[in-house]
């Protein structure tokens, strides 16, 4: 059976974009695969966490995790950092990963050009520490959002330039996977890029946010002042609102719009209310489970401990052969 790895980094509560880029996609997978979900712990350091916050937010992702509907008997949830071998695995391919490959990943530049003070080594081999989370279980299939896909370039180069360098055929590809035709991307509401935490919160719905909140920001979401020549090109902030409708609504709803859109007819007033409930709808469900599940401390932490031990399993069994493949023996 085919492995699966992909994470989340424990930035605190999970977005619309985590959801339908990648969550979804763990929730059918678990069945179908050897399945490891991990929250990202290692990786937000990059960032400067306090200790104050550090532990609630990756607690807040394992609750989230749940709620969306992983099962931790089907799949293996696990904290990054209860699994210290990954971190063996990231120095030894940090020993074969260039300068020049990893100043030239899109995600390093972004954080470069966004906090310029902030440019940290960690920041620089942040996608080495990625690939050791996916080749630690020897995964072929990754579940990301297109954001990722870059990354998991760079984890089949590092995999098999240490095959290549060991003369070893041991790690194989991973391929970032998704069950619609193509990766997705998830705009935000501030009609520009995607979602995501960093561009701030309004431009974010969260699984944990109330009705009331979700439609606020919804309504808030930039706009133009309307068409006004019968089927004209959307522009970028109301394409983004179609594009967010079309994850959260039903087709029928979308080409409603879509074709009051196409006559001059939209009342972005009622697209936004239509779009603001159907994503109410689409969070309920997981909203509801989450303050439940986070109530249950001892629920939580059997999760995590289960989970650290199915997956140091696999972890201890990688590392004691790559060991044995760069030549480490014990005297
Ligand atoms: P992170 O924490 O930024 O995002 C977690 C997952 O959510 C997806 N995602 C999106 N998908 C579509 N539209 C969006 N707007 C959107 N925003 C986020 C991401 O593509 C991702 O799948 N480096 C990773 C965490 C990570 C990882 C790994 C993933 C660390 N090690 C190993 C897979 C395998 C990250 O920062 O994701």
């Amino acid at each position: 059976m085919e492995t699966v790895v992909s994470g989340i980094r424990s930035t605190g509560k999970l977005h619309l974009g985590n959801y339908y880029g990648a969550i979804k996609n763990f929730i059918r997978m678990q069945d179908e695969f050897n399945c490891y979900f991990f929250i990202a712990d290692l990786h937000s350091l990059t960032t400067h966490p306090t200790p104050e916050n550090l532990h609630d937010t990756v607690r807040q992702v394992v609750v989230e995790y749940l709620a969306a509907g992983i099962d931790p008997e089907k799949a293996t949830i696990y904290v990054q950092s209860h699994v210290t071998e990954v971190i063996e695995l990231y120095l030894y391919l940090n020993m074969n990963a260039y300068l020049g490959e990893l100043e030239r990943a899109t995600s390093f530049k972004d954080k470069v050009r966004a906090n310029p003070d902030n440019v940290n080594a960690g920041l620089l081999t942040y996608p080495v520490l990625m690939a050791a989370d996916i080749l630690l279980h020897r995964a072929t299939k990754v579940p990301v959002g297109k954001d990722q896909e870059q990354h998991l370039e760079m984890t089949r180069t590092f995999g098999n330039r240490f095959n290549r360098m060991y003369k070893h055929d041991y790690f194989p590809e991973a391929f970032a996977f998704s069950y619609s035709d193509k990766l997705i991307k998830i705009p935000g509401l501030d009609g520009k890029g995607k979602m995501g935490k960093s561009e701030g919160d309004a431009n974010c719905v969260y699984l944990s946010d109330s009705p009331e909140a979700i439609r606020k920001k919804v309504m808030k979401a930039k706009t133009d002042s309307g068409p006004t020549i019968e089927n004209q090109q959307k522009p970028q902030e109301i394409q983004n609102l179609f594009d967010l409708m079309k994850v959260v609504s039903t087709p029928d709803t979308v080409a409603h719009f879509d074709e009051l859109y196409n006559k001059c007819e939209i009342r972005y007033g009622d697209f936004k209310k239509q779009l603001a409930e159907d994503m109410v709808s689409a969070t309920e469900p997981i909203r509801s489970r989450i303050e439940a599940i986070s109530a249950d401390d001892a629920y939580v932490s059997r999760v995590v401990a289960m989970g650290a031990e199915k997956a140091r399993e696999s972890a201890r069994k990688t590392i004691k052969d790559v060991r044995e493949i760069i030549g480490f023996r014990s005297f």
